[in-house]
């Protein structure tokens, strides 16, 4: 089947001229889905045709200019949007989704958007019947679908921890401008059944990760404090980043200077940095990136944990995130409004999809 046959619904990729957008295309004429790519810049989309070597629609869309989303919309009944800082860029978009019926995913990891996703579009959504889930990408769907298998058994749970351990991580340029946002803005963990707004590091654990290594975890403000409640019962929800001891003691002082570093002029200076790097981690980077993600559950003294470990949290966004697209195209939703990645296709979607990427599940 070619990419595009012409007529029907597809899946239209936004910022399909950036790292992961890229990704996204090539993981989606992998399982030859039919995509659309749309972007602000007219001359990428022509050099990633050109790329692809295959006839697929293009359609230009600035999402600071709204009035240029309804015909990229039209035709699209899955819509993947790829472009951040998406506190910065992405509410236009998942409005114009809304009203125009189309389902909605994204690849954001900054919380105060799938928050505001959550609130504002939950109830929209579900009178269009339609889907939208925001942070469908290797944050936070692994952990999601791990959260609620681990869940499972014990509901209603105290508590749900969930802790990566990154090594060897090379960040896109994407990336980076949304890590600031999220380290430098203010976050909500999950507990005792409410938000709680909490600043980095807030909570503090000594962890030990599969092999018997023992590390420090520092919570952070993750997209599974908005996810995981909503599919499964528990009281806490608390996401974690863990380090070695040395690190965990550096990071409040960086932490301090980024913050500081924040203000105008220096934050623009940053972002000009950043622009002039690298688009992101190369080939060879990305499959040294190496991530044991650890989730547990607890009741009492009852716990359940899964386990997953792999490498190259960039490919995997592209695999999840098409897998879940795919769902939507061919089956249609199971249920409609604000969702998070498991409540999609539920768990086993993405535990199936990212075990046949490499991915090795545990539990
Ligand atoms: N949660 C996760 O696990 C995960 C994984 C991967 C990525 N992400 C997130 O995904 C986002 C994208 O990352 P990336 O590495 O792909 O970044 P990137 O390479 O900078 O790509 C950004 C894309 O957005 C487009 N864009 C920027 N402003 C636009 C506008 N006004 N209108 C339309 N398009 C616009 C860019 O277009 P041009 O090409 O014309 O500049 C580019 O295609 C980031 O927020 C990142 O944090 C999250």
């Amino acid at each position: 089947m070619p990419l595009y046959d012409g007529d029907g619904v597809m899946i239209t990729v936004l910022g399909a001229t950036g790292f992961t957008g890229r990704l996204v295309v090539e993981e989606l004429r992998r399982r030859r889905l039919p995509v659309r790519l749309a972007g602000r810049n007219a001359d990428k989309l022509e050099a990633l045709v050109e790329d692809l070597g295959e006839r697929v629609p293009t359609m230009v869309a600035d999402v600071t200019r709204p009035e240029t989303l309804p015909p990229t919309l039209e035709g699209t009944r899955v819509l993947i949007n790829c472009v951040g800082p998406f506190t910065d860029l992405g509410e236009p978009v998942v409005a114009a989704a809304v009203r125009q019926g189309v389902h909605y995913l994204d690849t954001t990891g900054e919380q105060a958007f799938i928050k505001l996703v959550f609130d504002r579009y939950g109830d929209q959504a579900r009178r269009r019947e339609i889907v939208v889930a925001p942070g469908a990408a290797f944050e936070y769907a692994l952990a999601d679908a791990a959260a609620e298998v681990a869940g499972r058994e014990l509901e209603p749970c105290e508590e749900v921890i969930i802790v990566y351990a990154i090594s060897g991580f090379g960040a896109s340029r994407g990336t980076k401008k949304s890590v600031l946002r999220v380290m430098t803005g203010e976050g909500y963990l999950y507990r005792e059944g409410r938000l709680v707004r909490a600043g980095l590091g807030a909570v503090r654990r000594s962890v030990h990760m599969p092999g018997g290594q023992k590390l420090v975890a520092l919570s952070f403000p993750g997209g599974e404090v908005i996810h995981v409640p909503q599919h499964v019962e528990t009281r806490s929800v608390i996401p974690m980043m863990a380090f070695s001891s040395g690190r965990a003691l550096l990071l409040p002082l960086g932490l301090s200077l980024l913050r500081a570093a924040m203000i105008a002029p220096l934050r623009e200076w940053i972002f000009r940095r950043i622009e002039a790097g690298p688009v992101g981690p190369s080939p060879e980077t990305r499959a040294a990136t190496r991530f044991t993600l650890l989730v547990e559950a607890r009741r009492g003294e009852d716990r359940r944990a899964v386990i997953a470990e792999g490498c190259d949290p960039y490919g995997l966004t592209a695999v999840v995130i098409v897998a879940l697209a795919a769902h939507l195209l061919e089956e249609g939703p199971r249920e409609v409004g604000a969702l998070s990645p498991a409540m999609i296709a539920g768990p086993e979607a993405i535990i199936d999809s990212t075990g046949a990427a490499g991915v090795r599940w545990l539990r």
